[in-house]
């Protein structure tokens, strides 16, 4: 992992949190394409759910001048909230995906660090934290959300805001079960799920004209609601609001996603 010189505050280094495979090397190949592949239904994810995640964001701290993006994946939500006026910290534990947030973020004042959100320090309170589109799912353990959202809160001033989303069971039942082909501008992929108890697993082909056929493979898991309320009040954190929602127009389905708003304190 590498962070900020110093990033690691004494302590972290050694917490032992679970290896996970969503450990790279999952979303290395998928990363180069991950952002065409968004748009075959219609924008990426973050432009989709922009409007209802700053109506969070406001509700609670305005316009916020700090924030810290986990699971920033290739940059999209970090760059929108620099254009909001917001110094903005993006971390991701796949250097493939910082690779494409940093081509997209060029010029803007956003800082990418290479991190595991169970572990992270970049040592200053932020006015808002957010981490979007299911990655809190790639976590499969409860205590790994335990982890994270202690970390959050170590992260937030007072008064300041999370807000994240999940994918639903019936996300899962639906999103995450039948195997499909999906043709994009320049590539093809084939992707199709093997599913243990809570836990499926994603595997992806990607084929592009002219480079050789790679794969991919991303485990995630759904989470009763109990387990988000016991590991928020682990973490001495409340939740203000809970959304159940479909970002995506042409999906069918009413509660694919949830977004959690979470302040600190109980
Ligand atoms: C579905 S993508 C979402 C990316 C971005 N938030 C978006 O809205 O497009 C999930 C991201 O979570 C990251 N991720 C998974 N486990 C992680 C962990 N433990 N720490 C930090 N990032 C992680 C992956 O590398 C990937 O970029």
């Amino acid at each position: 992992m590498r962070g900020l010189p110093g990033s690691q505050a004494p302590g972290h280094q050694k917490r032992p949190v679970a290896k996970t495979p969503s450990d790279p090397p999952s979303y290395s190949a998928f990363a180069e394409i991950y952002d065409a592949w968004q748009r075959l239904y219609g924008l990426e994810y973050a432009i989709l759910v922009a409007p209802r995640v700053n109506l969070r964001l406001a509700a609670h701290v305005g316009r916020p001048q700090t924030l810290i993006d986990l699971a920033c994946g290739t940059g999209t939500h970090a760059v929108l909230q620099a254009h909001g006026g917001a110094r903005v910290i993006g971390i991701d534990l796949s250097a493939a995906m910082l690779h494409q947030a940093r081509m997209r973020a060029a010029g803007r004042p956003i800082t990418f660090i290479e991190a595991d959100m169970r572990t992270f320090d970049t040592h200053k309170p932020v006015d808002a934290v957010t981490c979007l589109y299911a990655s809190l799912n790639h976590l499969l353990d409860p205590e790994d959300l335990t982890h994270t959202f202690k970390r959050v809160a170590a992260h937030l001033r007072p008064g300041g805001v999370f807000v994240f989303d999940l994918n639903s069971q019936e996300a899962f039942a639906t999103l995450w079960r039948t195997p499909v082909t999906e043709h994009g501008p320049a590539f093809t992929l084939h992707r199709r799920f093997e599913s243990a108890g809570p836990q499926t697993t994603m595997h992806l082909q990607i084929e592009r004209p002219g480079h050789p056929t790679v794969r991919d493979t991303l485990t995630a898991r759904s989470f009763p609601e109990s387990d988000i309320r016991a590991a928020l009040a682990n973490a001495n954190l409340t939740c203000t609001n809970l959304t159940h929602f479909n970002p995506f127009p042409t999906v069918p389905g009413t509660s694919l996603k949830q977004l959690w708003t979470v302040t600190a304190g109980s």
